[in-house]
């Protein structure tokens, strides 16, 4: 007991010494506290600097274009399609270019493919085979199908809303010098930075779109988030665009990959826009869009960002292309380095205070040599598919 006591006196007495100790934690506590309050202080206030800066640049931007605007006098408007002739390549850039699609009606009349006509192709093409997309039912039940143009010309003047045909082939023309002839030089297209990658990996740039009356396109991004071209030859296509920052309404699929050699995200609504089935995809109510058609003629430049899905209204023959420029690379690089191509590889320090051009090229020098030869076997297996093609055309 005496001892337990004594314990307890001198544990008393110890106490002050202990509380002497205890007021220096409590002041270490207080001291980490306020260097916590400190730092947390220091992160808000950054935070909030980067915020500021971020909405600044972003008011600048958004500035900047309503200025533009104003002195070029257009308006973006979701009810109406601009549609434009003798337009300048600075206006574009400046108003239209990876902001708002438009409908340029003086340049493809000029080309000598606007004088493209079935029978020219049934005379001089009709045993090669071209890619062939059908549908029986809904959208999402295509099927795809090598037939030579003269099958598909059979069956390209009908269709009905569930029942058709779209031919769908991006080496028909490219590979046919003759035809790539008759496709005329575009000025708002001239700058373009996939012309600095490999042939192997380069996109394909004159995709045949020919298809059936109700035949329609996916609800889509572009691969990449490129800034697309289509040039209507013959008939009329009716287009759906959706500005960008609606991926939610729009039930965007998820983690699918194009599969690609230089492989890239694929931005793909399972929507089809045309005949949309509002109880299983409610918010797509919510969604706004630019509806309008684009006719024989007319070249409509489609703006990065932007959904679409085009439906042709009759027999329509087309040409689609693409673009990577000053207004959209910075989003076209951030694709192909986010789909993981480059995953092993370190980029020089400056990298992204390059030039654009010299951001392209960089990256291009340091292409895993796997994705080079995967283009390579890519772009191999379908020339010797055509090669056999056209021996069968020699033989038919
Ligand atoms: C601006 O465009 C509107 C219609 O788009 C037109 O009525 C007006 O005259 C134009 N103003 C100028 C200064 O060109
Ligand atoms: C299209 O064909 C017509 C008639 O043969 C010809 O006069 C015209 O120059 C052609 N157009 C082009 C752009 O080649
Ligand atoms: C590309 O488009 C998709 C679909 O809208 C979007 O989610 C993504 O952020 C875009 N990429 C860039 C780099 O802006």
């Amino acid at each position: 007991m005496g001892t337990s006591h004594r314990n307890k006196r001198e544990k008393r007495k110890a106490s002050p010494e202990k509380k002497i100790r205890g007021n220096q934690d409590e002041k270490k506590v207080r001291n980490m506290e306020t260097r916590h309050f400190i730092w947390i202080g220091f992160l808000v206030i950054a935070a909030v600097i980067v915020m500021w800066t971020y909405c600044v640049a972003e008011n600048d931007q958004s500035r900047n274009l309503d200025e533009l605007l104003k002195y070029y006098n257009v308006t973006h408007s979701l009810s109406k399609i601009d549609r434009r002739s003798k337009l300048s390549l600075q206006e574009y850039m400046d108003v239209y270019d990876a902001k708002f699609p438009v409908l340029i009606t003086d340049v493809v009349p000029l080309w000598p493919a606007f004088n493209w006509t079935k029978d020219f192709f049934l005379k001089n093409y009709g045993g090669v085979k071209v890619t062939v997309k059908t549908v029986e039912g809904d959208l999402s039940k295509a099927e795809s199908l090598a037939l030579p143009i003269s099958m598909f010309i059979q069956k390209s003047h009908s269709g009905s809303f569930q029942t058709w045909t779209y031919l769908e082939d991006e080496m028909f023309i490219t590979q046919r010098p003759e035809l790539l002839n008759d496709i005329g030089k575009v000025a708002y297209l001239e700058e373009d930075y996939f012309e600095l990658f490999p042939a192997e990996i380069k996109p394909w740039n004159a995709m045949l779109l020919w298809g059936s009356v109700y035949s329609r396109s996916p609800l889509h991004i572009d691969p990449y988030n490129w800034t697309g071209t289509n040039a209507v030859l013959m008939g009329t296509k009716r287009w759906k665009m959706y500005p960008p920052g609606q991926d939610d309404y729009l039930y965007v699929i998820n983690d699918q990959k194009s599969g690609f050699p230089l492989d890239c995200y694929k931005y793909n609504s399972p929507i089809d826009a045309y005949d949309v089935n509002l109880d299983k995809y409610p918010k797509f109510q919510k969604t706004k869009w630019l509806e309008f058609d684009q006719y024989a003629g007319e070249l409509l430049l489609i703006p990065t960002g932007w959904f679409h899905q085009a439906f042709n209204v009759e027999e329509t023959m087309a040409i689609s292309s693409q673009v990577m420029n000053t207004n959209n690379y910075k989003i076209v690089l951030e694709e192909i380095l986010k789909a993981g191509n480059f995953d092993d590889i370190n980029l020089p320090i400056d990298y992204a205070s390059l030039l654009p051009e010299k951001q392209v090229e960089t990256l291009m020098s340091v292409l895993p040599g796997k994705i080079l030869e995967k283009g390579r076997q890519v772009t191999e297996s379908v020339l010797n598919q055509l090669k056999y093609d056209e021996l069968y055309q020699q033989q038919g």
